[in-house]
């Protein structure tokens, strides 16, 4: 039985190419075969009864000791096998960009091998920010790929906690504010990863929003804050990606660790989503032994103990079988999900994908992302440059020089190689043009972790200032100056959080000196978390977000800055102006307050926030400009009224007007008029990704449903629509709605 039929086949690029062709017969079998395979483990009954005997059959053959063998770590990345039953050790590594680079396996130490390179794929943050789910299906393909290549069973990523707060210091690795756009990019990322014989692992379930105390912290949200925010990228993980295992958070969640909670493990996450896959701890995330065994975790994996039998899951859940605490029924569920996890992943099939090592195709797949991921946020003209009429670029700033993918804690990796800015800029123009590099501000020794200056003697002071000045000369002469600045691992990382929002190492100071002797000043900020800008935000003629980009960064923002490429992507998340501007800081519920958290802001996260609120950010989710200018026209409903069970057809047309083919994010807002309960101004419920050329145009349709309206109905204890007023706003971004219409929606017996 082979279970990945598709494994060859990139089953969204499949349904583009497809798009082509004309004749409908033909296009609409096929869309549907590839949508039919898009889920590998959407098995057939016949499949699924297969597998349901082969993990029936392998639990009745295993001891009580190997079973507990399967249950915790035997390593750092490991749970043990059981030989005898051809059950092989299962193999687990970080992480959501990259499959890590080998450490040792009972230490933290690396193994030291020089074959554990991988393609450095752009972070979370830009992977959302492209809001393309056929390109979050591929990014899922190279990792399961390279995964497979390195012999890896379980990759631990996707990372999907949503943006609360812009200081959290693993925003980069994760999708940004909105739960719909989570959604949409998380099943088609979980796909391509499980399509490769490679489990995925979503993480990290649920709360976990800050790093600051990640280990202790305990968080209170209220039902609507989880069921609306929180929740539904893990459910679409689970429902629409088909995930197969899940990692518990490290933090507690209503006074109950994440590990152990059981309404978060057993009520929601198994019995109503209907999860079958595998819950994994967090790395030392487990408190308990009889407390998590019942709640729903089903494996422990750990750091600090050196002897894997003083694992909670280990000796003392044997004891606890033993003695009657812990029903054997228990740990044979815990061990059939493993065992299910393993065989659709074709583990104990001799018939499995074996990888493909950092490919040239990889590597295509990591600048497709890039490409699509930057985020033009400011343009008065200047963007793009033109090669042609230059004939020099000073190029400042650190980030200019310094090379991203081997920081920010667990989903650091080694990679095969990455291109910086100026080795991209340098690629691009050859000869051409002039290129003069100055650092103009140095991360290291002189600042603290928190980019506060630590040495303030008249030498570090003439020190910085001197690299300011060399920044400042070249800057003079030049026809356009591109600076690199931002954050870096050291600010984007995980386990401790920003100090607050602004530019670290005084490059703010930096900024306004250069402004000062050149206007042609290009900001390029690489981070993977909003700055504040308000220092030079104005001055600036162009600002564009770069993220950590992965392995064609520099290549990327070179061809993006020259024109090369258009960009299309569009913020997963507000930019505060100020950090007092943002939800959980306005509220003062950041970092909590003896060791708990209250997300008093409940379900008005983000831009739920500052649209409702009337807030002005520095740039508004889903924002992103273009080199080309798209116009909105014609918005039509299909009906007045909507009705329980129906649908609404929403068209418009959507024309590129200006000179360049380029991509246009349409995105669909709801507002409910007048609600019993408060909800956001608006809120995102579809959108489309449409690249056009010149002057052409394409109607744009949408379908709106009664889910679309609904909001989590506490006393149901599900999600309701209420039958009134709703308006559809359609806009480039949640800041510039272009056309609105509106409908009511009924319910009829
Ligand atoms: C992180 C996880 C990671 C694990 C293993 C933990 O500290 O929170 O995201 O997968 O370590 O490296």
């Amino acid at each position: 039985m082979n279970l990945s039929k598709n494994r060859f086949v990139d089953s969204y690029s499949f349904i583009s190419s497809f798009r082509l062709f004309s004749f409908a017969l033909i296009q609409a079998l096929l869309l549907a075969l590839a949508y039919n395979s898009l889920n590998a483990y959407n098995l057939s009954p016949q499949d699924e009864e297969n597998v349901k005997t082969k993990v029936e059959n392998l639990i009745s053959q295993l001891t009580l000791d190997e079973k507990i063998s399967m249950v915790h770590a035997n390593s750092k990345f490991t749970i043990a096998g059981v030989e005898r039953l051809g059950i092989p050790e299962w193999k687990m590594s970080d992480g959501p960009h990259g499959v890590r680079e080998e450490i040792s396996r009972d230490s933290w130490d690396p193994a030291g091998w020089d074959n554990d390179y991988s393609t450095y794929l752009p972070v979370g943050t830009a992977l959302a920010s492209t809001w393309n789910p056929e390109l979050a299906y591929q990014f899922g393909v190279v990792l399961g790929r390279e995964a497979r290549a390195r012999e890896k069973d379980v990759i631990l990523g996707p990372g999907i906690n949503v943006m609360r707060t812009p200081l959290c210091g693993r925003n980069f690795e994760y999708m940004g504010e909105d739960p719909y756009l989570i959604s949409q990019m998380v099943a088609p990322y979980i796909i391509g990863v499980q399509e490769q014989d490679v489990v995925a692992c979503v993480k990290h379930y649920a709360l976990n929003n800050q790093e600051y105390e990640r280990f202790r912290v305990n968080v209170e949200a209220d039902e609507r804050a989880l069921r609306e925010i929180y929740l539904p990228g893990f459910k679409a993980a689970v429902q629409e990606g088909g995930v197969l295992s899940v990692m518990t958070a490290y933090n507690k969640f209503r006074g109950k660790w994440c590990s152990e909670n059981k309404y978060l493990l057993t009520d929601i996450l198994k019995d109503e989503w209907g999860f079958k896959g595998v819950t994994i701890s967090d790395w030392d995330g487990t408190h308990s032994t009889v407390d998590a065994a019942l709640a729903g975790l089903d494996i422990e994996m750990g750091t600090k103990r050196d002897n894997y039998d003083d694992y909670y899951f280990a000796d003392a859940l044997k004891e606890a079988v033993e003695n009657g605490q812990v029903p054997v029924e228990v740990i044979d569920d815990k061990v059939r999900r493993i065992l299910t996890a393993m065989i659709k992943s074709n583990v104990l099939s001799d018939d499995r994908y074996d990888g493909e090592f950092i490919s040239e195709r990889n590597f295509e797949t990591a600048r497709k992302v890039a490409e699509e991921a930057v985020v033009l946020l400011k343009n008065d003209d200047v963007l793009p440059l033109d090669k042609t009429s230059l004939k020099s670029i000073a190029v400042i700033g650190e980030n200019a020089a310094l090379e991203q993918a081997s920081g920010g804690g667990s989903s650091a990796i080694k990679a095969k190689y990455e291109i910086t800015p100026l080795e991209g800029l340098k690629n691009l123009l050859g000869d051409e043009v002039e290129i003069n590099y100055a650092q103009g501000y140095k991360s290291t020794t002189t600042f603290d972790w928190e980019g506060g200056v630590v040495d303030t003697s008249k030498s570090e002071v003439d020190f910085r200032a001197n690299m300011r000045n060399e920044a400042v000369e070249i800057a003079k002469d030049a026809d356009y100056v591109l600076m690199f600045v931002g954050l870096n691992h050291h600010f984007d990382l995980e386990s401790v959080d920003r100090p607050d929002m602004k530019l670290p190492y005084e490059q703010d100071k930096l900024i306004n000196e250069i402004l000062k002797v050149n206007k042609n000043v290009v900001v390029v900020l690489v981070s993977g978390s909003p700055v504040d800008m308000t220092m030079w935000v104005d001055d600036a003629p162009a600002i564009v977000q770069g993220w950590y980009a992965g392995s064609e960064a520099g290549n990327v923002f070179a061809d993006v800055l020259f024109g090369n490429v258009n960009p299309s992507g569009k913020l997963p998340f507000t930019f505060p102006k100020k950090l007092e501007d943002s939800p959980a800081h306005k509220l003062g519920d950041y970092p909590g307050e003896d060791l708990t958290v209250n997300y008093n802001e409940g379900i008005f996260v983000g831009y739920r926030y500052f649209d409702t609120y009337n807030v002005e950010p520095q740039f508004a989710f889903g924002h992103g400009l273009s080199y080309t200018t798209f116009d909105f026209s014609n918005i039509s409903l299909n009906k007045e009224t909507l009705t329980k069970d129906d649908n609404l057809e929403v068209k418009l047309i959507l024309k590129n007007t200006g000179n360049r083919r380029g991509g246009e994010v349409v995105q669909l807002y709801i507002e409910d008029v007048e609600a019993s309960v408060d909800r956001p101004k608006k809120e995102l419920k579809a959108y489309q990704k449409i690249f056009l050329e010149p002057g052409e145009e394409k109607e744009v349709t949408f379908m709106v449903n009664e889910e679309m309206l609904s909001f989590y109905d506490t006393e149901k204890s599900d999600f309701t629509a209420e039958p009134g007023n709703f308006i559809i706003h359609i806009g480039s971004a949640s800041d510039d709605i272009k056309l609105s219409a509106d409908f009511n929606y009924v319910i009829t017996q």
